[in-house]
């Protein structure tokens, strides 16, 4: 029966002895006629998904196929060579599957490269949600098109599987390796620009990264945060202001920063009590914070799972500069997230998260004991970090305020 389909349609079903024809199908699309007479042919779904066709009486027969996607050349081929068969045939439409074979729609076989993509991204239309459609069509297209460019062997394709596998295996409640991977493939960074395309003088975000911790103790201005991490005393002074200058009271300034040796405190066994270098201001009347802490430094992201062995390979260094974390919040207000990273760092031209920005570089000032510029106060000499941060309106805020447009 197979001979059928695998010499292209070749037969004409008069040559078929059991009177039974059966074809692989082509993209979904073989139609098979009788002179006209379709009641002649019975086309029926075969469990394995191939189409069969039967007919009742014998006598000269005639096959029309036709895809709307090219068939695969060796159907093509053998085709254009049987002078039995139209080389352009028309459409005659889809052959549905018969209620009771329950084949999801079309069946979906006998694909190579050639029509693969297509197959499935006709598949991935019939999405209801428009977004879903969308999403899927792409990731379909461009997975592909990865796959053809590299074409990789069995083998490699297996170790990509493997190295995903590991991946989410090396994920736990204090560790997300997905999203170190995306950090380190610059995803993190470009989801970031899309979404923040902000006004002028609005602070510029970065990365959050994976130390952030929703429950950091509140504080009050001047607190020192440090408890207990080594490193050297550092004051950060700030403001929080809108793009138009005038100041934001009562903002929520979330700081956290690693200690002298770039460690975070979560990084060692977790307790609340235990956390350091991290906390949460409200701005005073005047938009104004400021704390005390410890100077941070560089550190190299968590490199002993997968995401460090591609590093590896791909011959890149895990460091990320040292920098002190800020996510600012009010209402009304884009939230920030951001970093102020050190001025000097020996990273800061090779990031491995792809954050570092110009506008968040900052050098850190020579503070003496006494009262600051600012008006606050310190008991040492101590390393100062200052920067005033301009929030953008949120963006339903801003739409609500622009101006209607005539027409
Ligand atoms: C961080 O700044 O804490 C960070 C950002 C991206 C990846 C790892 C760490
Ligand atoms: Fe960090």
């Amino acid at each position: 029966m197979d001979d059928v389909a695998e010499s292209g349609l070749s037969r004409s079903a008069g040559e078929v002895e059991d009177h039974r024809i059966t074809a692989e199908l082509v993209q979904n699309w073989v139609v098979w006629r009788d002179a006209g007479n379709w009641e002649r042919f019975r086309t029926i779904w075969h469990p394995d998904g191939r189409m069969m066709a039967t007919w009742t009486q014998g006598g000269r027969d005639e096959f029309i196929w036709s895809a709307r996607s090219p068939p695969p050349s060796r159907s093509c081929k053998a085709a254009t060579a049987n002078p039995g068969l139209p080389s352009a045939a028309p459409c005659l439409g889809r052959l549905a599957a018969p209620a009771g074979l329950a084949l999801g729609g079309d069946a979906v076989r006998n694909f190579d490269e050639s029509n693969i993509t297509e197959a499935v991204l006709e598949k991935v239309r019939q999405a209801k949600g428009s977004r879903v459609r969308q999403v899927s069509g792409s990731l379909v297209r461009h997975l592909h098109a990865i796959v053809r460019e590299i074409e990789p062997t069995q083998a490699e394709w297996g170790q990509a599987i493997e190295f995903l596998t590991r991946t989410g295996q090396t994920c736990t409640d204090i560790r997300q390796e997905f999203i170190l991977l995306s950090d380190t493939l610059g995803v993190s960074m470009l989801v970031d620009a899309i979404n923040h395309r902000l006004p002028g003088n609005a602070t510029e975000t970065t990365v959050l990264g994976p130390f952030y911790v929703q429950a950091a103790p509140e504080h009050g201005l001047g607190d020192d945060i440090s408890k207990g991490m080594v490193g050297e005393p550092l004051l950060v002074e700030g403001t929080v202001s809108h793009t138009d200058g005038s100041p934001i009271a009562g903002a929520t300034v979330d700081t956290w920063h690693t200690d002298g040796d770039g460690f975070y405190d979560v990084q060692g066994p977790v307790d609340l009590q235990g956390l350091a270098g991290r906390a949460r201001f409200r701005t005073d009347a005047a938009g104004r914070f400021w704390f005390r802490s410890i100077v941070p430094a560089s550190y190299p992201i968590p490199d002993d799972g997968p995401v460090g062995d591609m590093l590896k390979l791909q011959g890149r260094h895990p460091y990320h500069p040292a920098h002190v974390h800020f996510m600012i919040g009010h209402f009304g207000c884009e939230t920030l997230v951001t970093h102020l990273f050190l001025a000097g760092d020996q990273y800061l031209d090779s990031d491995v998260v792809f954050g570092v920005k110009d506008s968040l570089i900052h050098s850190l000032e020579e503070q003496s004991a006494g009262e600051t510029a600012r008006g606050n106060w310190v008991d040492r000499p101590t390393k100062a970090l200052r920067f005033d941060f301009v929030l953008a309106r949120e963006q339903s805020a801003n739409l609500a305020e622009a101006p209607a447009v005539a027409g």
